[in-house]
């Protein structure tokens, strides 16, 4: 498999607070990552440190054989690192059609999206992404209307429209009822397989851990405590004590 995504010695301290210590870390393509962990674990400052967002206090960041470490947000979702958040950032009045039109434009030069041409085809676009995330009948419902799972879908269809290589997601499940969960990831899973999206996603929920993940990262006050196959590190017994409460 091909490297995808490389850490070497990130280190990012906040006062006292080390919220990463000289991470070393290796993403292949085609992987499905887990990243799991304690609240306040240092889990969104990695992906805050990979996304641009937060510079690390020293240490490499490489994607696809490239040095990202100084560029920003912007220009590493250029590169192909797609990120969906804790929080879903949406324009809650606007619609979810709208809000992938957005996204869309984003990614096209603004001339090209006066083009009848291009208009047509980003509209096919549009209804493509909308169907895969199931979001097609709710496509002119405001985003302030609607329930949790859709807002996660929508800010992981925005992600997708934008084509990247490796989909980074923030607690996708998070904030969504026990009985969605499952169907959620199910939804955003077959849609990364059908892009051939790399995935790698915060996630608190055991089941979903062990069904959805190839591999899992364990974090633990900044730092990587176990990283390998779902069972390896679920029975670790660092990661049961301090991650799991076992
Ligand atoms: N901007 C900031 N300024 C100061 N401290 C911060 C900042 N962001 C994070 N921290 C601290 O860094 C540590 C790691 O926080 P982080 O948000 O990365 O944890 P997390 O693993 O994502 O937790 P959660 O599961 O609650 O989302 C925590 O101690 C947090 O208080
Ligand atoms: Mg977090």
């Amino acid at each position: 498999m091909n490297s995808l995504l490389q850490t070497r010695g990130l280190t990012l301290k906040f006062g006292g607070v080390v919220a990463a210590e000289s991470i070393d870390f290796d993403l292949s393509a085609g992987e499905r990552l887990a990243v799991i962990g304690a609240n306040g674990a240092g889990k969104t400052t990695f992906i805050n440190m990979v996304t641009g967002y937060i510079k690390p206090s020293s240490g490499q960041i490489c994607f696809d054989g490239e040095d990202i470490t100084a560029l920003h947000p912007r220009q590493i979702v250029l590169r192909g690192v797609g990120r969906s958040f804790q929080l879903p950032q949406l324009f809650t009045e606007q619609t979810v059609r709208e809000s992938i039109e957005l996204a869309v434009a984003a990614r096209r030069s603004r001339l090209s999206m006066f083009n009848p041409m291009s208009k047509c085809v980003a509209r096919e676009e549009i209804d493509h992404v909308l169907s895969m995330v199931g979001l097609a009948e709710r496509a002119h419902d405001l985003c302030g209307s609607l329930p949790e799972g859709h807002r996660k879908l929508l800010d992981v269809a925005m992600a997708l429209v934008l084509r990247p290589k490796l989909l980074i997601m923030d607690e996708p499940t998070s904030g969504v009822a026990a009985d969605e969960k499952h169907p959620l990831m199910a939804t955003i899973m077959k849609a990364l397989s059908e892009q051939k999206v790399t995935a790698m996603f915060v996630e608190h929920d055991v089941d979903i851990v062990n069904e959805y993940a190839t591999r899992v990262a364990a974090w633990i006050s900044g730092r990587i405590a176990a990283d390998g196959p779902p069972a390896t590190v679920m029975n670790d017994k660092e990661v049961r004590t301090v991650v799991l409460g076992h």
